[in-house]
């Protein structure tokens, strides 16, 4: 018997070239789990009606935790056009599988660490005046993003239904709408309840105090957004009356994304809600070298699934071109959660001396070596 029982979700495109190559590392690690083979992705959605079928479920639930690639999602249109004939016309909706996963298993938090590595020849270095040295600028930032509320809890409409209208003309904002017909007019909502907002606060500070961070930063819109975002900006003061040693601040989405490129180095711990956490976590990764050093983990009480913060890039799918760092630093949290530190500080000292090496580089680097290519130097200096 294995120890660990690991879900495994290659899902669509790159997914498939950056979890090949882990995989291989993980061996490497005599990392002791049996792998259960889960179908998700496009293909399915195009040849069942549903990215996420039902036995993928029921396989997630025996096991200890899952390791996911990346989906291939499109707009509402274009994924009915690409449903096999036998289910055209039934009336199937698609959502995104990764995201269902968060909501089903409650995968309330979203994990995503922002670090730059010496060496990166991508790493960021501002400008003459913010960095006068020249010198890369050390990032190392931890985002906290609420994964199942918000505008990801999936309450839209369209047309808007006369029920709805009249429903939201409890608030007087809403009556000039009907004017433009209901049937012109669509729906999303931002809806989040206390509890969310309470607990990813209290999730973003405890991660502070237990790693010795200072300063924890709330990104919200509460000028605009005044009510949810209102709720969330009172439950992130509230939650922070408990940890009086770490410096609380806040920010607007759209300023924090200006501060960022002036004085990265600066922030530390960063907490938001479901899509600003979306939003901030591609920029955080924009400063490290890109999507390819971007890993995350999607943490519930007691189930996690663990997935790079990049997408399934279709163009490059199957060509093994793809940086696997993202995918490697995100087994490397999964070996973290499951307390296997040792072969986690081991993975994550042999991807930071392959990237300060230089030898061995992937094309967003420079470089000319393959996805595997990668996986394997760094798999080398983690068992060497
Ligand atoms: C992410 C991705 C997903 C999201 C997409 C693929 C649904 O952008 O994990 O950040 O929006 O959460
Ligand atoms: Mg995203």
């Amino acid at each position: 018997m294995s120890k660990y029982k690991i879900a495994w979700m290659p899902g669509d495109g790159v997914g498939n070239d950056v979890m090949e190559a882990t995989r291989g590392v993980l061996d490497q690690l005599r990392f002791d789990a049996e792998y259960v083979r889960c179908d998700i992705g496009w293909e399915f959605w195009c040849n069942e009606g549903n990215a996420l079928p039902d036995r993928t479920v029921a396989a997630l639930k025996g096991t200890t935790c899952g390791l996911f690639g990346a989906i291939t999602s499109k707009p509402q249109d274009e994924a009915k056009e690409e449903l096999i004939p036998s289910l055209k016309d039934k009336g199937l909706v698609y959502f995104s599988p990764i995201v269902k996963l968060r909501q089903m298993f409650n995968l309330h938090t979203n994990m995503r660490p922002c670090k730059s590595y010496a060496g990166n020849p991508l790493n960021y270095r501002g400008n003459k005046i913010t960095n006068p040295s020249g010198e890369d600028v050390k990032i190392d930032q931890v985002v906290f993003r609420e994964n199942t509320e918000g505008m990801y809890g999936g309450v839209e409409f369209f047309p808007l239904p006369e029920s709805v209208y009249e429903a939201l003309c409890a608030n007087p904002k809403m009556k000039p709408w009907k004017a433009k017909g209901l049937e012109h007019v669509a729906l999303s909502t931002r809806i989040v309840s206390k509890q969310g907002c309470t607990s990813i606060c209290k999730q973003a500070f405890e991660f502070a105090k237990k790693t010795g961070r200072k300063r924890v930063t709330l990104i919200e819109k509460p000028n605009v957004l005044r009510e949810t975002g209102g709720l969330m900006t009172r439950c992130f003061r509230e939650v922070a009356k408990s940890y009086p040693d770490i410096w609380a601040d806040e920010a607007n989405i759209d300023a924090i994304c200006m501060w960022m490129f002036k004085n990265p180095q600066d922030y530390s711990v960063l907490v938001a809600e479901n899509m600003f956490g979306d939003i901030v976590s591609d920029l955080c990764a924009g400063l490290i070298g890109g999507l390819g050093f971007a890993p995350s983990a999607n943490l519930g009480d007691t189930y996690a699934v663990f997935e790079p913060t990049h997408g399934s890039a279709p163009k490059y799918s199957g060509q093994y071109k793809v940086n696997p760092i993202a995918m490697l630093l995100t087994a490397k949290m999964m070996l973290d959660w499951l307390k296997e530190t040792d072969m986690a500080t081991r993975l994550e000292a042999a991807i930071a001396r392959v990237i300060v090496e230089g030898k061995v580089r992937t094309y967003d680097m420079g470089g000319k070596a393959s996805t595997l290519e990668m996986a394997q130097a760094i798999g080398a200096y983690a068992t060497a």
